[in-house]
């Protein structure tokens, strides 16, 4: 087995450490705080190929493997997970599902300036009745008369970018009756008429990447911005996750990592009863335990994104790799956050340090794209055959 990194992955990994340890991690507990979005960081990491990091460079991206991406995910979420969700949405959840199923002409519009940076792409799948029941959608696209258009009404909830966003890949019901089958995927120019963005949420943690409820009324959907067939956009949607999913174990893994470090430090600093306090067992086994998970978790998170990039020329599944890897890294960066927190004590629970922040926000990885409690259905299903 060789865990040797390439010129490119050490490249990326050493240019995304550097942007997050000057331009993300002095403004992060400040953005925390506002609940901003950081636009003008966000700029600077398009300029540095890190919103299309495996778009390949036709389409304005970097044209870097997987491997490449979660190594640039993990290094700006060491720094701050907040800015971490904006480039994974743009980069998996919107550029990546254009590019396995769009075509050539949506590649371009759609793709292009999402890779670069210049605009911000979202995805559409939960609605307020509908998280983990994602099919249990009722946003519908009703075919026009004259085939030339969809028109589109509901409403989408959780929508990541959404205040922001400039494109959406967005998924509705053709066919209600069908169920999962009856879903179609699109792409939306979020600055059309019928794109109503709701409230800015209130949000316990990842607090400057900004979240809201976007309504459809009468929105008009071109057909040529169909993505896919009709009825095939449950899969779609299911295969982006799969996908996306990795980059949240990297986003997992960065926060999981900082807390370690956080905490590796300070119990080599602070003294009590006459000692340093990583002397005394309780600590030490604590320190021992968030090691030996942050270690397992990277090599999940590595063994996933080889097979998303494998799969890229063999098509194949990578359903089991992507949840196994962001389950484990999501309880990994809970387990680490808390354990960090707790070693540091009351000046873990102050603002005037990160781990607060690394707490609040290690949170949403159990959450989203999927909880923990999906995750392992997903990977139970995938190894039993039953449902
Ligand atoms: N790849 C391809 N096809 C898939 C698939 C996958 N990973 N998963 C399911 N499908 C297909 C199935 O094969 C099935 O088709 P067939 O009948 O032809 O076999 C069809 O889709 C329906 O599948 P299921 O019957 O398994 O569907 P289900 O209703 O039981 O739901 C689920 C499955 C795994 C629970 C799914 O609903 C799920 O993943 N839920 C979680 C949703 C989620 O992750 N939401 C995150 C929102 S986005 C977000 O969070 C982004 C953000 O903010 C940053």
């Amino acid at each position: 087995m060789n865990f040797t990194l390439t010129e490119n992955q050490l490249m990326i990994q050493a240019a995304a450490r550097e942007f997050a340890r000057k331009e993300v991690a002095p403004v992060a507990a400040q953005f925390d705080s506002s609940g901003e979005f950081p636009r003008e960081t966000i700029r600077k990491a398009g300029e540095l190929g890190f919103m299309g990091v495996e778009v390949p460079q036709e389409y304005g991206g970097a044209g870097l493997d997987s491997i490449c991406y979660v190594l640039m995910m993990e290094e700006i979420a060491y720094a701050d997970a907040a800015h971490s969700t904006i480039v994974s949405v743009n980069n998996t959840l919107y550029n990546n599902g254009i590019l396995q199923f769009g075509s050539e002409a949506q590649k371009q519009r759609f793709v292009t300036p999402v890779a670069s940076g210049a605009a911000i792409g979202c995805y559409g799948l939960t609605e307020p009745q509908s998280g983990s029941d994602a099919a249990n959608m009722r946003t519908r696209a009703v075919l026009a008369a004259d085939g030339s258009h969809y028109l589109l009404n509901g409403k989408k909830a959780w929508i990541t970018s959404g205040p922001v966003a400039d494109y959406m890949v967005m998924f509705a019901l053709t066919s209600p009756e069908k169920k999962a089958k009856g879903i179609t995927a699109f792409i939306l120019d979020c600055n059309q008429a019928g794109f109503i963005r709701g409230k800015i949420e209130p949000k316990l943690g990842i607090r400057a990447s900004a979240t809201c409820e976007i309504q459809f009324a009468d929105y008009k959907i071109p057909v040529a911005n169909r993505l896919g067939e009709e009825g095939n956009g449950f899969a779609i949607a299911m295969t982006i996750l799969d996908q996306g999913r990795v980059g949240i174990a990297a986003q997992a893994n960065g926060i999981a990592r900082a807390a370690y470090d956080a905490a590796l430090h300070y119990v080599k600093e602070r003294r009590a009863f006459g000692a340093p306090i990583g002397s005394f067992q309780m600590i030490q086994a604590k320190i021992a335990d968030m090691k030996t998970r942050l270690s397992a978790s990277r090599l999940l998170m590595l063994q996933a994104a080889w097979a998303k990039q494998a799969a890229k020329s063999t098509g194949a599944r990578t359903t089991t790799e992507g949840s196994m890897a962001k389950l484990f890294a999501s309880e990994t960066a809970m387990f680490n956050a808390h354990a960090a927190l707790q070693i540091h004590g009351g000046i873990g629970y102050s603002k005037e340090m990160p781990l607060e922040r690394y707490f609040r926000d290690a949170k949403i990885t159990e959450i989203y794209e999927g909880t923990s409690e999906i995750q392992r259905i997903v990977i139970a299903r995938q190894e039993t055959g039953l449902r």
